[in-house]
């Protein structure tokens, strides 16, 4: 089987770095790990994860308030639908924003808000976000939502965002945030699937120098979106849109004259803070339902444990709110901890290459967490841009979305990290809520791998039967134990949430959470990530389904079928490719291959946009009509396709071609 076939030619890598002994003895988890009286790092690392309960408990009880202290740290009596801090009461929005705005945190700047066009920024206290959350949160209650309702944000990267988003968690409302690259298409799906009784939006936003409209997108996503009763818009450009009369108000107007204070609910932990919609294997995003408990623990005590943020520090997470990186170390991880943030509009090359260095020299950030697509994109541009500014504050680098190759990891050492900062390569996902294996800044680290396990986490590797597979040998990542921020459920689908992640290993090993990833890990014990195990691209960093692309290509009137596979791409990471089989009669041409890939950006937004659309007759598929992408890929990268046998028509293989690379 290929998966549990030896793969230690694999990782050769001999290079190790060691972070700076001095800030090594700075970091939070060294001093943890001292304190406790733990004499390595994998002492400490070992005990916290077979400890995970006592871990879990400590760690709720340091990161977090509760209104009400719980009595049972986990509930597992009905997995895999598990509860955490039961019979506790909470408020992450309490945790995020009163509590400091209340202490002495009230005057510290919680976001350094930097919107594109350059000198444009403003800073926010947690005083001036507390006051701007209760009037949000008023104005939303004023528009009748209540507890358990669902309120979309469809935003740019402006205050507004984390705001709504706090506004909604304060009265235990739950948020869906969707990406505003998204098309009107995405956000309808998103918006019905939710049935969200608001939508906040912005006329529009800022890319590469220019105001871009956002609204027309919404109104066409409304025509058929029945749940909504308001959307509230942003002005954010300044430019005309059309307002239709009683559905949609003006954010100004829709929180003027209302209180700055807002009582905060507690709530169960239990209760839902939002939903996010990520992509599995079919075409219908899954919408993935997170937790207030869960998510006032883990996402703080990462940024402390694992980005090492400190009180003085300047954190900078360069993901959108969009996605989970968002909401756990941009919203909810820092604000927790009350630390500073940099909130960014704009696109890494506006107005010119500079612009990211020139931010981090300008507010002093010390602790800089981006992903490998842009840090390849930078290493491709060249030097020249970064060596006009003064990085020489940066502590900490961090990387996450998609393995950062060795060579990516060197440049941003070097030239980022003044040869000093750790880099920490952070593997999780929209379902783990916050990190599980990542370096600590104790960690000799080696380019390329994530290293090891997080404390409380119990990773494995498992073979097919439930077997962790030995050293140099690769399988399936699995989480033989919970942890507080897991997934709860999806979103009215509590039985596909078991099907996709925990079916896998039931029969033999219960509770065994199977995440949708390979690695392996090398002679020394470290992670080396190989890479999905179903069909999902990463683009960019963006998790999209060959499915969804392949859906909304056949929405196109011309093509009857369509195959999507990912080509490796030096910056991307992947690109898409889509295989497309013409309805009968349809002529192939150049012109009709870019109105495909046209459609598809239409219909899913630019994160999925085709960079090459091929024509097809046919393509491979199993006697159950699935298609084959894998034997697509490796005959379009010309590889080896291995045994057709299970093919209906093999011959299909043949006519398929060969991508240029
Ligand atoms: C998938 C999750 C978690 C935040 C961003 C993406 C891949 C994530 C790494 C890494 C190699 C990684 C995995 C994972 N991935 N981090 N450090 N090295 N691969 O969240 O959109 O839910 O995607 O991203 O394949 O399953 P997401």
């Amino acid at each position: 089987m290929a998966e549990t076939a030896k793969t230690a030619s694999l990782q050769e890598e001999t290079r190790i770095f060691n972070t700076p002994q001095d800030i090594i003895e700075y970091s939070n988890a060294y001093q943890w790990m001292k304190k406790k009286g733990f004499k390595t790092e994998m002492e400490m690392r070992k005990w916290c994860s077979d400890n995970y309960i006592e871990f879990w408990d400590e760690m709720a009880k340091t990161y977090a308030d509760w209104s009400v202290p719980y009595t049972k740290v986990l509930d597992d009596s009905g997995k895999p639908y598990y509860k955490w801090f039961t019979g506790g009461k909470i408020n992450v929005a309490y945790n995020a924003v009163d509590r400091h705005a209340k202490g002495a945190k009230k005057d510290k700047v919680a976001y350094h808000f930097i919107g594109e066009p350059v000198g444009d920024a403003r800073d926010i206290t947690y005083g001036q976000l507390y006051i701007e959350v209760n009037k949000m949160a008023n104005a939303l209650k004023g528009a009748g939502v209540v507890k358990g309702d669902r309120v979309v944000a469809y935003l740019p990267m402006i205050p507004e965002l984390p705001i709504t988003m706090l506004a909604c968690a304060k009265i235990g409302a739950i948020h869906t945030i969707v990406f505003s690259g998204f098309s009107s298409g995405g956000l309808n799906s998103r918006v019905n699937d939710a049935e969200a009784k608001v939508v906040v939006t912005a006329d529009g936003f800022y890319r590469r120098g220019k105001p871009l409209p956002l609204k027309p997108n919404v109104d066409e996503a409304m025509k058929t979106a029945p749940s909504v009763q308001k959307v509230v818009v942003v002005k954010r450009t300044g430019v005309a849109v059309p307002m239709t009369e009683g559905r949609d108000v003006y954010y100004d107007d829709f929180v003027k004259g209302q209180s700055e204070e807002c009582e905060t609910v507690m709530l169960d932990p239990e209760d839902r803070l939002f939903i996010l919609y990520t992509s599995g294997t079919t075409g219908k995003p899954k919408g993935i339902e997170h937790a207030h408990g869960g998510y006032a623990v883990t996402p703080a005590q990462t940024t402390s444990w694992v980005m090492d943020v400190h009180d003085d520090d300047v954190f900078w997470c360069t993901a959108d709110c969009g996605w989970i990186t968002g909401h756990s170390y941009v919203v909810y991880g820092p604000l927790c901890l009350g630390a500073s943030t940099i909130l960014y509009e704009g696109s890494p090359d506006f107005p010119d290459l500079g612009r990211w260095w020139s931010i981090i020299e300008k507010y002093g950030v010390t602790v800089f967490y981006t992903a490998p697509t842009a840090i390849r994109m930078f290493m491709k541009t060249g030097e020249e841009f970064v060596k006009k500014y003064n990085l020489s504050k940066v502590r900490i680098l961090a990387s996450v979305g998609e393995p950062l190759n060795p060579e990516a990891y060197m440049w941003f050492r070097k030239n980022i990290g003044s040869d000093r900062a750790p880099i920490i390569d952070t593997w999780w996902q929209t379902e783990t809520g916050c990190h599980v294996i990542a370096p600590l800044v104790m960690t000799p680290e080696k380019p390329g791998s994530v290293c090891f396990p997080l404390p409380g986490f119990n990773t494995d590797i498992f073979d097919e039967d439930a077997n962790s597979v030995p050293l140099g040998y690769g399988g399936n990542i699995v989480q033989k134990t919970p942890w507080p921020s897991m997934l709860r459920a999806f979103f009215r689908d509590e039985v596909r949430y078991k099907k996709e992640y925990w079916d896998m290993y039931w029969q033999v090993k219960p509770g065994t959470y199977l995440a949708g990833d390979k690695a392996t890990r090398d002679k020394d014990g470290y992670w080396w990530i190989q890479g999905r195990i179903d069909d999902v691209l990463k683009v960019a960093g963006h998790r999209i389904s060959n499915a969804e692309v392949e859906s909304a290509a056949v929405s196109h009137p011309k093509v009857a079928e369509a195959a999507v596979v990912g080509q490796p791409d030096e910056v991307k990471g992947e690109k898409i490719v889509a295989f497309v089989i013409l309805r009968d009669g349809v002529a192939e041409s150049p012109e009709l291959a870019k109105e495909i890939s046209v459609h598809v950006r239409k219909v899913l937004g630019p994160v999925a946009y085709p960079d090459k659309v091929y024509f097809v007759k046919d393509v491979p598929k199993t006697r159950s009509g699935k298609i084959m992408r894998r034997v697509i890929k490796a005959k379009a990268l010309g590889k080896e396709t291995g045994d057709l046998s299970a093919l209906a028509n093999p011959e299909s293989v043949d006519n398929i071609p060969r991508i240029d690379l």
